[in-house]
């Protein structure tokens, strides 16, 4: 039967205000062709339960652009409902007290025990949840072009630092671009977790970039890592410079390029681009570092609001994060893994069950460390402190052996 029109405006008068008005202001970087997919995992799953999706979204990988945008929303008393955030960038925030204490849903849902230690020592402060972590990303990665390989004599997966720059130097007398790369600091940094961790081992990383041990920084093991950096430089395109990372991915999922150092929300931009791993693309650790995982995790901060509607749906926002089956079809699009312990690898792609192997024995292990370069191992003024010297020597502006005293200074910053 048909309603009339006063019956309609009667219906929605008393369909369920509070809950009609439920909306989440969504501040993040994900604006990738593969991010934007899997964040619309996140906005489809918030839009069934009736809370808007307000996008705020702030171009510019590894988040410096988007943590100045926080700044300034904060600063002018207008804080985004949420707001995706890496490690120290959640505890300097907390600091503050203006982070919402997400205690509440962190009980009820079970968090304590499911998330592992070394991610909740970034989503908790003085004992309180204040952030929750929606997937665990790895810096140390490499992606390849299988065809280009093939076409340059590449056939098996290099080892060592060594074997990858020989394979890569024969990508490039074999016409391609050897590494795809995009020229920021901030990666440029990403390369660097990988190659200090492949130069130095687990114990000289920790040291140097987690304890900011000046003898480690100070060593000669950090002017190798500088000078594996200059190798690498000499292996990236002329036009290099300024290149978003997902641009740089582009490169090799079309063939121009043969590898690119990069975390795996690279293998995000694959799958988009409908690109199937073993067949098209292969993921490998960077060479050396087998064994050993730097990881990054996307965690979603709730500014304290004072609007019940806006509170209630930060709180179903952060109880969707860690819902065990939107870990599995987030992360399976993201390119990462479940930030709990107890979620199947079923639905993953061959690389995928690799990260959550890796990270699995990598945690039992003690070999799971903070990336430097994505916020998990110092605080954002020294990992800025550290960003500009590796800039500047990738780009030629300091020698190997100034870059090494610079950067042990800057860990003083
Ligand atoms: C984030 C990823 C993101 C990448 C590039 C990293 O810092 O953890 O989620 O895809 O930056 O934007």
């Amino acid at each position: 039967m048909k309603k009339t029109l006063l019956q309609l405006a009667v219906v929605s008068l008393f369909a369920t205000p509070a809950f009609a008005q439920q909306s989440v202001e969504v501040l993040h970087w994900w604006t990738s062709g593969g991010e934007a997919s899997a964040l619309n995992v996140l906005k489809q799953t918030l839009e069934k339960q009736g809370v808007t999706w307000n996008d705020m979204p702030v171009a510019g990988g590894g988040g410096e652009a988007a943590m100045t945008a926080v700044r300034a929303r904060v600063t002018a008393g207008n804080p985004p409902t949420a707001v995706q955030m890496l490690g120290f960038d959640i505890l300097d925030w907390a600091k503050q007290g203006v982070l919402a204490d997400m205690n509440d849903v962190a009980a009820k849902n079970g968090w304590d025990k499911v998330v592992p230690t070394a991610i909740q020592k970034f989503s908790k402060y003085n004992g309180k949840w204040i952030a929750a972590p929606v997937n665990v990303h790895s810096t140390n990665w490499v992606w390849a072009n299988k065809e280009v390989l093939a076409k340059a004599g590449v056939t098996t997966e290099p080892k060592t630092f060594d074997e990858f720059i020989a394979d890569a130097e024969k990508v490039q007398k074999a016409g391609f671009i050897a590494i795809a790369h995009g020229g920021q600091p901030w990666q440029e940094a990403t390369i660097f977790d990988g190659v200090a961790m492949s130069t130095g081992g687990i114990d000289y990383y920790k040291k140097a970039f987690i304890d900011l041990d000046q003898k480690a920084l100070n060593s000669p093991t950090t002017l190798k890592v500088f000078q594996r950096m200059a190798q690498i430089r000499k292996l990236v395109d002329k036009d290099f410079s300024g290149r978003d990372w997902n641009v740089a991915s582009g490169m090799v999922i079309t063939g121009k390029a043969g590898f690119q150092i990069m975390g795996d929300w690279a293998k995000g931009e694959f799958l988009n681009a409908k690109k199937v791993p073993g067949k098209d693309f292969l993921c490998f650790r960077m060479p050396g570092t087998q064994g050993d995982v730097t990881f990054n995790t996307d965690q979603f901060v709730m500014f304290k609001l004072s609007d019940p509607n806006k509170t209630a749906a930060q709180a179903k926002m952060a109880a969707d994060i860690l819902d065990p089956s939107f870990q599995s079809s987030f992360n399976v699009v993201k390119g990462s893994v479940p930030a709990r312990t107890d979620v199947s690898d079923a639905a993953f792609d061959d690389c995928g069950k690799k990260a959550m192997k890796d990270l699995a024995e990598a945690n039992k292990n003690n070999t799971l460390v903070g990336s430097m370069a994505h916020g998990h191992a110092v605080p954002a003024s020294i990992k800025n402190a550290f960003y500009d010297v590796i800039t500047r020597h990738f780009n030629g502006q300091i020698d190997d052996k100034k870059a090494v005293t610079e950067l042990a200074e800057a860990a003083k910053s």
